[in-house]
């Protein structure tokens, strides 16, 4: 594996493989590597010849500035990790490197980010979109691989690779679990133990939900999940929301296969997202 800082290097090292025609798989990534991003990689090694992850942790989708500097960074075993999944190319350049300039760009999603994390993140699906263009358009890939934990995320990348018409196809990969349920996520790490024994009531109500949506009216199922949870040792539900899976508005009655269930959760400190198909 071969780690890079800057674009120019990444560039004109892709550019030797893509004039003998390989095909270039991503994984973007924030670092903190768990066994939800390798999956991603792996993916990616298993339907591409060159494998290429990037580790930033990406100021402009942090609305938050306490959250941006207690994001766990783990690059030393990231890079372990990475050399054993089988990453040919790893790009993880400094901020000043991604932004020499401050980047004004605003992306218009209509109503993709009018909701759920798009209400209790302003901005940071624009920044989402800022990074992850600029990624797609130092490394151009063919197919680039998103977590399905992130949902709303993946909705919006679909929606900014339509808009900017990139030739890259969006892989959505499905969600990592811990052994009691917990999504995998970078952020765990910052859970106490006490708090890592009460999340996975998280996933496990939202599995419960999947066995009652058919006959139970959405607003009170919504309840029933959030009184849960609240009433789970220190957790917090911020929004649980059932949702339409291409629109992503609020559903107004179960349709099967076609709504999704998403949650965030403040555990202490740390903020928790989950989600759930119906
Ligand atoms: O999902 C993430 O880790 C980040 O939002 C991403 C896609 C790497 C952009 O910074």
């Amino acid at each position: 594996m071969t780690t890079f800082e800057t674009r120019e290097a990444l560039t004109e090292a892709l550019s030797l493989h893509r004039a003998k025609g390989v095909s270039v798989g991503f994984v973007p990534t924030m670092g903190a590597l768990h066994k939800g991003h390798i999956s991603l990689v792996s993916r990616c090694r298993s339907e591409n010849e060159v494998v290429v992850v990037s580790i930033f942790v990406n100021p402009s989708q942090f609305n938050d500035k306490n959250d941006l500097a207690l994001y766990p960074r783990t690059f030393r075993s990231d890079v372990e990790k990475l050399q054993a999944a089988g990453c040919d190319f790893l790009f993880a350049p400094e901020v000043e490197e991604m932004y020499p300039e401050e980047d004004r760009r605003q992306f218009d999603f209509g109503m993709l980010d009018k909701v759920m994390e798009g209400v209790s993140r302003p901005g940071h699906f624009n920044g989402v979109a800022q990074i992850v263009s600029k990624l797609f358009d130092t490394i151009q890939p063919q197919k680039a691989y998103f977590g399905e934990k992130d949902f709303q995320q993946l909705a919006i990348i679909r929606r900014m690779v339509g808009m900017l018409h990139y030739p890259v196809e969006i892989v959505g990969c499905p969600i990592v679990r811990e052994a009691g349920g917990l999504a995998m996520s970078s952020r765990n790490t910052r859970l106490t133990e006490e708090q890592l024994r009460h999340a996975p009531v998280i996933a496990d109500t939202l599995f419960r939900s999947r066995q009652k949506i058919a006959h139970t009216p959405l607003e009170e199922l919504k309840r029933q999940v959030k009184d849960r949870i609240d009433n789970t040792g220190g957790m917090k539900v911020e929004y649980f929301e059932i949702v339409d899976r291409e629109t992503l508005q609020p559903a107004t009655g179960y349709r099967k296969n076609a709504l999704q269930g998403c949650i965030a959760v403040q555990v202490g400190a740390v903020r928790l997202i989950d989600n759930i198909s119906y």
